[in-house]
């Protein structure tokens, strides 16, 4: 076998928006580093659905992206009903006709408690969004990826699926699960086109974050074990997304990349 390194993408001056002609649904991407990520896909290119639950939140984030000079749709939609997960699929594909990448980002938190005192709603809730809405995301978008035989899952993920933290039980444990997740869904659809990887963030002040009320002493905890010495920020995550998102990824996959200045090491 004649082994050559391809030349023509190391040429000078090739660089060109890495997601042109692609379609991407980025869940929850009303604020936070949803939002941060479909803004940097917006700028390479892609065509932009947005989805969420609260509808002002959305017209406003749908704006912004759409100023990127991309194709935006905003769909208020919970990712833990089914009916609304096919309802975004179906409107995706209405109007775009194809759906390329998808990005599991919609998450909920709870404040900070202890694991003896956590009861069965918050438990309920925390999986019901947390997990299965990315299982069933996936499953909707996967079955419309494998009759093109091309997609791109990216899961958003949390130090907390490695790095045990007092007081996240639930959220947590649905990180570990989507931890499993990501590499079982990628072993069985990576042979037919899909890559699916996972994003493990870092500790970063957004609205949700803010909403959970994270002790101080749980925030220096976080910066002190990062060599890079401070919180993540929603831009920070953007450049590994793309990269995800693209063909230049197309021998990543199963994978759960720390995105955390260095807060573990796996
Ligand atoms: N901020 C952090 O410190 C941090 C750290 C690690 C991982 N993450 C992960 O990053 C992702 C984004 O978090 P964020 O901090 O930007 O949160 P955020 O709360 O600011 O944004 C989350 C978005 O998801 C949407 N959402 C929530 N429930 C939904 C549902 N049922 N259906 C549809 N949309 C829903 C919200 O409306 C919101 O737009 C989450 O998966 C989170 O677990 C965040």
């Amino acid at each position: 076998m004649k082994i050559t390194v391809s030349s023509s993408i190391f040429k000078k001056g090739h660089a060109k928006m890495r997601l042109e002609g692609k379609v991407a649904i980025i869940t929850g991407g009303g604020r936070g580093i949803g939002k941060a990520i479909a803004l940097g896909m917006a700028g390479e290119g892609a065509d932009i659905v947005i989805t969420g639950r609260n509808e002002a939140r959305l017209q406003q984030a749908e704006k912004e992206i759409k100023d990127v000079g991309v194709n935006t749709l905003a769909i208020k939609s919970d990712v833990s009903l089914m009916a609304d997960i096919q309802d975004m699929v179906d409107k995706t594909i209405e109007r775009f006709g194809q759906i390329d990448i998808l990005v599991n980002n919609a998450a909920i938190y709870y404040p900070i408690c202890p694991f003896l005192e956590k009861d069965e709603d918050s438990f309920d809730r925390i999986t019901s969004v947390n997990f299965k809405g990315v299982y069933f995301c996936t499953q909707a978008v996967a079955r419309h990826m494998v009759k093109r035989k091309y997609g791109k899952i990216i899961n958003i993920n949390s130090d907390n699926a490695r790095i045990g933290i007092p007081g996240l039980s639930d959220y947590a444990g649905a990180k570990g699960a989507m931890l499993a997740l990501t590499r079982t869904i990628a072993a069985e659809l990576s042979p037919l086109g899909i890559n699916v990887n996972a994003i493990a963030c870092g500790l970063t002040p957004t609205e949700g974050y803010m909403e959970s009320n994270y002790p101080q002493e749980l925030i220096d905890f976080f910066v002190g074990m990062a060599p890079l010495r401070r919180l993540g920020m929603p831009e920070d995550y953007v450049a590994l997304a793309v990269l995800l998102a693209s063909d230049d990824s197309s021998f990543i996959t199963g994978q759960t990349i720390p995105v955390n200045g260095g807060a573990s090491m796996p």
